[in-house]
């Protein structure tokens, strides 16, 4: 039986990946800040589920993940599905900062411990939830700087690992927007279901996949956001 860690499965994208990889037959280790809802999921899914609060933009959460990997002893697959940021334009300094500590440092942390385990295990699969935004800076500056940040790291993981004599895995999901309480405001559009992200993770996961958009038809808004001149993309 395989075992996998969502860093980030009380809500969105993670509750509904961590529902599918149970049902795929992984044993899975859920967190997120909110423990009735990480006590909720663990009653729904049928495989062993371990459960751990923690918040990842605190120190504590680097033990807190290794007490988790050690309860399950050792896991195949990790992933950073745990993220922040809603439009502000006044960029308050607390929401930026708070975007910064959860997307960039928390995030960071995660992935050094989860990096560490995979290093020491000979093996594993590292997947980190970044955004379509990463590929360009708009309208929640933090945001996208973070998702930034995210997607180029993972390629840093990845270039590393290639060097090491070890079988470990990095994959960059870039979503478009998916039906999540993070996804709000006006003009949304090619908006997928939780579940269907994760549907095409799960598949990304057995594919072995460095990097996917979702949903798969957000291809063609990174290729125009890539080339979009400045004039016209600042009046979208
Ligand atoms: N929805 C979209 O349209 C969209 C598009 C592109 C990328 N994404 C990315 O997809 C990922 C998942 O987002 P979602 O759409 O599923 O949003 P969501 O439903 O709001 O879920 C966010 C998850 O992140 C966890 N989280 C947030 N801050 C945390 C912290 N400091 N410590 C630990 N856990 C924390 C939340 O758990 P607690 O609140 O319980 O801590 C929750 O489980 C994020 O990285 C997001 O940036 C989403």
């Amino acid at each position: 039986m395989k075992k996998s860690i969502i860093i980030g499965a009380t809500s969105g994208i993670g509750w509904a990946l961590a529902k599918r990889l149970s049902a795929a037959g992984y044993t899975v280790g859920i967190t997120g800040r909110r423990l009735p809802l990480l006590e909720q999921l663990q009653a729904q899914l049928a495989n062993p589920v371990f459960i751990k609060a923690m918040d990842i933009s605190q120190d504590s959460a680097r033990r807190d993940l290794q007490a988790l990997i050690d309860a399950m002893q050792g896991v195949d697959l990790i992933v950073i599905s745990a993220g922040t940021g809603a439009i502000d334009p006044g960029l308050p300094w607390e929401k930026e900062k708070q975007i910064i500590e959860t997307n960039v440092l928390g995030f960071t942390a995660m992935a050094n411990v989860a990096y560490h385990h995979f290093l020491q295990q000979g093996s594993g699969h590292l997947l980190g939830i970044s955004s379509i935004a990463a590929i360009r800076g708009g309208a929640i500056p933090a945001y996208n700087a973070s998702k930034a940040f995210v997607s180029n790291y993972l390629q840093g993981l990845r270039y590393l690992a290639a060097k090491s004599k070890h079988n470990i895995l990095l994959t960059d999901v870039q979503p478009g927007f998916v039906d999540t309480p993070m996804a709000q405001g006006d003009g949304l559009f090619w908006v997928a279901s939780a579940e269907k992200a994760a549907a095409q993770i799960v598949l990304a996961i057995k594919k072995k996949k460095k990097q996917v958009y979702i949903s798969k038809r957000w291809r063609l808004i990174a290729w125009i956001l890539k080339i979009l001149p400045d004039v016209i993309y600042h009046k979208l």
